[in-house]
């Protein structure tokens, strides 16, 4: 079940989103404009679910998509140390991978996101399990406070957004989420040596389960800092589809490590892989683990 909160619920999918737009003029002070992130924006939804079942994985580990979450949610139990009935946020939770692979062992978990698309597969998926629940909810307007044991932001899903104090807004939403000692993981494929050293792949084509190919390309902007890029679908007749462009802000350890520490955590530890690898300038992944 899809719960919206508060004054969302009765609305249709259209007023729903229009309120929600003027609410975030409110909160961020800014002009309302259709964001590629957002729900009819053209990247999530049902591209973004596509595109994310490649056959050959991402970076240089050849995992299809069942092997990715398997491997991530272990990495998660692993790096967080969690114990059954832990009580975990997936923020964005897409479309319930991880926060369906951590109830099956045994934690109580919370998914939320913003895109609906998502989260009607995320309930699908998890039909029958009772410690998992889904909610349809913008990460910048979170209001749990002390709830959590855990908060995981998994997969390139911190920076999304235009204004650096919206994305710091979600920093401190999930600070005050937590109880005091619960964790904050957030886990990228971006690590910024790589990026300036030129090992970053920009671009690249995938292929993906329902016989298309998927072609990545992207740049990054040494002065805004952000990672820009578009996917475009290519199908088996040599036509193609393209999603909305993205551009997300992406954060060295340090810089990230700095606004940690800004919101309140206090020991802050950078990994390099699922197994906990110490964090180095070559990592493919970056992972970071910081406690309230
Ligand atoms: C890269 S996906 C990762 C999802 C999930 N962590 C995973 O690994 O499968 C990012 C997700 O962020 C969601 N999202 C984008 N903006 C959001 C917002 N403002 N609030 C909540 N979710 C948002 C998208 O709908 C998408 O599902």
């Amino acid at each position: 079940m899809i719960v919206i909160l508060g004054m969302l619920k009765s609305m249709s999918k259209e007023e729903c989103s229009n309120l929600q737009e003027k609410e975030l003029i409110n909160v961020f002070d800014k002009p309302m404009k259709q964001e590629w992130w957002m729900e009819y924006g053209g990247f999530f939804g049902h591209y973004y679910v596509k595109g994310d079942n490649s056959l050959d994985g991402y970076l240089s580990t050849p995992q299809n998509l069942n092997e990715r979450s398997q491997c991530e949610v272990e990495g998660l139990i692993r790096l967080l140390a969690l114990q059954p009935n832990q009580r975990i946020l997936d923020s964005p939770c897409g479309y319930g991978r991880h926060s369906i692979g951590l109830a099956h062992q045994g934690l109580t978990v919370v998914g939320v996101d913003i895109n609906s698309h998502e989260l009607n597969i995320a309930n699908k998926n998890s039909q029958g399990l009772e410690n998992v629940q889904f909610f349809k909810q913008d990460m910048r307007l979170l209001k749990y406070e002390n709830e959590f044991d855990a908060i995981v932001n998994v997969f390139f899903s911190f920076g999304f957004f235009e204004l650096e104090e919206e994305n710091f807004q979600v920093l401190q939403n999930f600070y005050q989420a937590l109880k005091p000692g619960g964790k904050f993981l957030m886990h990228t494929d971006v690590n910024i040596p790589r990026v300036l050293s030129g090992e970053y792949k920009f671009s690249e084509i995938r292929s993906l389960q329902n016989g298309k190919k998927l072609e990545i390309s992207e740049n990054y902007d040494h002065v805004t800092k952000r990672i820009n890029g578009q996917w475009i679908f290519i199908n088996q007749d040599g036509t193609k589809e393209e999603t909305s462009p993205y551009s997300v802000r992406v954060y060295s350890f340090s810089e990230f490590s700095d606004l940690c520490q800004q919101v309140g955590f206090k020991i802050i530890t950078g990994y390099g892989n699922w197994q906990g690898s110490p964090l180095t300038n070559c990592s493919e992944d970056m992972i970071i683990v910081a406690e309230k």
